[in-house]
C-alpha cells in the first residue's frame, strides 16, 4: 500500500511518524503546502481552495493508494471537497476531544489548535457531542504552529516563548486542567516543549494513533498488502512541496533509510 499525507506544512510528519509506527512497511509520500503556510490563519474559502489543488496535484506526481489530510485545520473544512476530486479513499483528522473528555477526572480539558480550527463550527459540534459533561478551554495559536516549524529546521525556541502562545492553557492549569488535546499536527512535534512549561500531571492526546488505524483498516477492506514493493521495511519516504524545495533534519520521526527528507517542488 501507497500512502500520501499532507500537509500545509512540516505538521503531518508527526501523523506519518505514528503511520510509520504502527504500519512500517508502508510507502510513504509527504506534501506540504509551503507556498500557502500557514493555513490557521486562512479564510475558510481559501483553506478549501488550496487543499484541493495541492493534494490533486500531489495525487497526479505520486498516485498513492490512500490519501491523509494531516492537517486538523485543512480536515475540518476541505475533507468533503477533495473526497469529492480524488478517486481514492481520504482520510481526515479530527481534534481527539472524545478521548480527551473521556478520560478527564477533573473534567477540565484543553484544546490547543490553530485559530482556524478553534472558529470552526467542526470543533464547536465535537466539544457538544463529546465533552459535554466538561468545561473546555480552547487555545488558538499561529506563534505555536511556527515554533514547531523552526525546531524541524533545527532553531528551538525558548520556555518563554513557548508560554506566550500557550496562556489559556496555563491558566486553565490553574483550574485543573488534566487533558490537553493536541489539535493541529504540528503539535506534537514540540511535545517535549510545552510538557517543560506545563504542569507534569497534564496529559497529551493526539490523533496519529486513531489516523493510523483507520489507514490500517483501509488497507484490510481494500485488500492492499502493506508491502508493495518487495521486502523493505521503512522504505525511504518520497517528499513534494508546492513552491522552493528544500531539506528537514527529522529526529524522533523514522524516515527510513535517509536522516533528512528532501521536499522537491511539485509540477
Ligand atoms: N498542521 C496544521 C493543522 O493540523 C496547521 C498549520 C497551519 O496553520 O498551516 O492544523
Amino acid at each position: 500500500m501507497h500512502v500520501g499525507v499532507f500537509d500545509s506544512g512540516v505538521g503531518g510528519l508527526s501523523i506519518l511518524g505514528s503511520i510509520r509506527s504502527a504500519l512500517p512497511s508502508v510507502r510513504l509520500s509527504y506534501c506540504c503546502d509551503n507556498l500557502n503556510f500557514p493555513y490557521g490563519t486562512k479564510s475558510d474559502d481559501q483553506v478549501v481552495r488550496f487543499t484541493v489543488d495541492v493534494t490533486s496535484r500531489f495525487f497526479a506526481e505520486a498516485k498513492f493508494d490512500v490519501l491523509v489530510i494531516a492537517c486538523n485545520t485543512a480536515s475540518t473544512i476541505a475533507l468533503a471537497a477533495v473526497r469529492a476530486a480524488l478517486p481514492i479513499p481520504v482520510v481526515g483528522v479530527v481534534p481527539a476531544v472524545k478521548p480527551a473528555a473521556a478520560a478527564s477526572r477533573s473534567k477540565v480539558i484543553g484544546v490547543l489548535a490553530t485559530p482556524g480550527t478553534i472558529r470552526r463550527p467542526y470543533l464547536a459540534d465535537l466539544i457538544r457531542e463529546f465533552a459535554a459533561d466538561c468545561e473546555v478551554i480552547t487555545c488558538g495559536s499561529s506563534g505555536l504552529v511556527q515554533l514547531a516549524e523552526r525546531k524541524l529546521r533545527g532553531d528551538i525556541g525558548t520556555d518563554d516563548e513557548f508560554k506566550r502562545e500557550i496562556g489559556e492553557i496555563i491558566t486553565g492549569c490553574g483550574k485543573g486542567l488534566d487533558q490537553l488535546v493536541l489539535g493541529c499536527t504540528h503539535f506534537p512535534l514540540v511535545a517535549d516543549e510545552l510538557r517543560r512549561v506545563l504542569p507534569p500531571g497534564v496529559l497529551f492526546v493526539d490523533s496519529g494513533g486513531a489516523v493510523a488505524s483507520r489507514v490500517a483498516a483501509i488497507g484490510r477492506e481494500l485488500n492492499m498488502p502493506e508491502k508493495s514493493a518487495g521486502n523493505i521495511i521503512s522504505p525511504e519516504i518520497t517528499g513534494y512541496c508546492s513552491a522552493e524545495p528544500f531539506e528537514l533534519t527529522v529526529t524522533g520521526i523514522d524516515l527510513g533509510t535517509a536522516a533528512k527528507l528532501r521536499l522537491r517542488r511539485l509540477p
